[in-house]
């Protein structure tokens, strides 16, 4: 007798708890996280994963009252298994947002399912300026190579430098890069030579072979992040550190994730770019700070900040439609603004891109670690492409 009833208390607690666990599930909303996690631009996946379980466990996995499910994938850098991840995630695991994205070719690969789902897709890394283009629910929170190249072109006028060799990888951002900085820079009366290394393997020798021939008065450099240090390696092997050449660029030829490592060679670049991870304030010291406690001392870079920018805005927004996802959420997401470790930040209610300061700045040692300095504000720039296609 006494044993039947032990029996029945425990079936009877079982099944409360299956059933538990299943209204559980169904409420859960579920952001699939997409990014490169192993390959050569697994540095960005390892950032972006990092800063988004950082803005988790500071804000709780809780949001409008829904459990907040994380499912990260690996799309090893190739955009056809970006696309049958971001498939599965939509069909099997009914997921809610994507997020993340490395690379251009790996956003836009699932940008058809994400309007056919009227699934939101935040792209956290991703940075040719026609992504936003590719969906109607895309939206950005890392940055356009147009964005943080125009005020490069601009400074590098108002320095008086005459002659630029541009050497950009040969893809999306890499020509945006070029045609950015060839555009504003020519304007001003400069003259630009154009060279593109391919993506895959780069092998920056014979480039910069001619780099050293034209003897320009810099050499304006865009890599993706991750690969500056084999492009730096280089650099000294063909001596142009004792050429006079200056370097320039958008910031991401000395992204904080491997700027320390670089060495003196490193000293004096002056690139252009919305996070350092010496930017002074309040909100990113607590920033770093936290994220080094949380991953072993490993500094954040642009990518971690697009992350953890990215979750703030699928947070907020989940707010403000009561948990509610498609094109109610994509429309939340319109116009936020908030104060992000990289300085105050607004999306674009048109283009649905991060409109951000644009910072000048210059590797220097400080505390006997390599920094970008950061020594001029371009405030609330928007991306200069979808701008000019406006007017
Ligand atoms: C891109 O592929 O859009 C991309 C990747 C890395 C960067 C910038 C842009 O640092």
């Amino acid at each position: 007798m006494l044993r039947r009833t032990f029996v029945g208390i425990v079936s009877a607690a079982a099944v409360t708890a299956a059933l538990g666990g299943t209204a559980l599930a169904q409420e859960a909303l579920k952001i699939g996280l997409i990014l490169p996690m192993t390959g050569p631009f697994a540095s960005t996946g390892r950032q972006i994963e990092a800063a988004v379980k950082l803005y988790m466990q500071q804000n709780g996995d809780t949001v409008a009252g829904k459990k907040i499910q994380l499912i990260v994938k690996d799309d090893t850098g190739v955009a056809d298994v970006t696309k049958r991840l971001a498939q599965e995630l939509i069909v099997n695991d009914k997921i809610a947002v994507m997020a993340g994205f490395g690379l251009t070719p790996l956003a836009l690969a699932p940008a058809p399912l994400a309007t056919q789902a009227k699934v939101p897709e935040v792209v956290m890394a991703a940075a040719t300026s026609t992504i936003t283009e590719a969906s109607p629910f895309i939206v950005r929170t890392s940055f356009t190579l147009p964005q943080a190249t125009v005020p490069m072109a601009e400074w590098a006028s108002k320095e008086g430098l005459k002659k630029v060799v541009t050497l950009v990888s040969d893809y999306g951002p890499g020509i945006d890069a070029e045609k950015a900085f060839t555009g504003a820079f020519t304007s001003k009366g400069g003259t630009v030579e154009n060279l593109r290394v391919p993506l895959a393997n780069p092998d920056f020798s014979p480039f910069l072979q001619k780099v050293a021939d034209a003897k320009p008065d810099a050499l304006f450099v865009f890599v993706p992040s991750g690969v500056g240090a084999q492009f730096m390696k280089q650099f000294v092997e063909r001596g142009l550190d004792k050429a006079g050449i200056k370097l320039i660029g958008p910031g991401d030829v000395t992204d904080d994730d491997i700027l320390n490592g670089m060495g003196d060679v490193a000293l004096g670049a002056i690139t252009t770019q919305h996070y350092s991870a010496s930017h002074d304030s309040p909100e990113n010291k607590a920033f770093v700070e936290a994220f080094k406690k949380a991953n072993g001392g490993m500094r954040p870079n642009f990518m971690a900040v697009g992350g953890y920018d990215g979750m703030h805005l699928i947070y907020e927004g989940l707010k403000k439609t009561n948990g509610a996802g498609g094109q109610a959420l994509i429309d939340a997401m319109k116009g936020l603004s908030w104060t992000s470790p990289r300085g105050p930040v607004s999306i674009d209610p048109q283009t649905r891109d991060i409109v951000q300061n644009i910072y000048v700045r210059k590797v220097e040692r400080k505390d006997g670690e390599l920094y970008n300095v950061e020594f001029a504000t371009i405030p609330n720039v928007k991306d200069p492409v979808k701008a000019a296609k406006a007017n």
